[in-house]
């Protein structure tokens, strides 16, 4: 697959179950690019599960622990980021995300409840979902930051994962 020679860095953005750690496994290895979920290099550098985290040292310790990430993870080439859900809450992530040279964002989009049913279905303890009425709250707070950040936005409610992966590489 062929990218625009000049881009460096695909980053996934999205809430909780909008597939961007799935689909950007596949267009990493699709590429033959690396992948890193943002989560999981903060999970593997503190030894602490995300939850493990919210629980122990609060929300905004998690936030500082992802901000330290993001910034590492921007310093990557050839490389597909996952971001957490939460991320672009971060204005300092966001103006991060649009400054960094060389880097495509894609917002997969979906609507609440198939994103609440997906997330239901995967089992993963999810602390922003405790409670499923702030939940959704918080995705209607995030749909316009994820838009504003994207320079391309795929709809992944209706098609399975191969097709989201091509669209993804048609729109770059
Ligand atoms: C969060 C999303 C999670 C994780 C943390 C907070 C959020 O990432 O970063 O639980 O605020 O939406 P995923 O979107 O990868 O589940």
């Amino acid at each position: 697959a062929n990218v625009h020679p000049a881009l460096r860095r695909i980053v996934l953005t999205g809430f909780m179950g909008s597939g961007k750690t799935t689909l950007g496994r596949l267009i990493a290895a699709r590429l033959g690019w690396n992948f890193l979920d943002l989560d999981h290099y903060i999970e593997s550098r503190t030894g602490l599960s995300v939850p493990d985290i919210f629980a122990l040292h609060g929300e905004p310790h998690f936030r500082r622990l992802e901000s330290t990430a993001l910034v590492s993870a921007l310093g990557k080439s050839n490389t597909v980021i996952a971001l957490g859900g939460g991320t672009p809450e971060i204005l300092t992530n966001r103006l991060l995300l649009e400054q960094t040279p060389a880097t495509a964002t894609i917002f997969l989009d979906a609507p609440f409840s198939v994103l609440f049913d997906r997330c239901v279905l995967q089992g993963i303890s999810r602390p922003v979902l405790a409670d499923p009425t702030l939940a959704e709250l918080r995705f209607a707070q995030r749909q316009p930051v994820y838009r504003a950040l994207a320079h391309h936005t795929i709809d992944t409610s209706a098609i399975e994962a191969n097709e989201a992966v091509e669209a993804m590489v048609i729109a770059l």
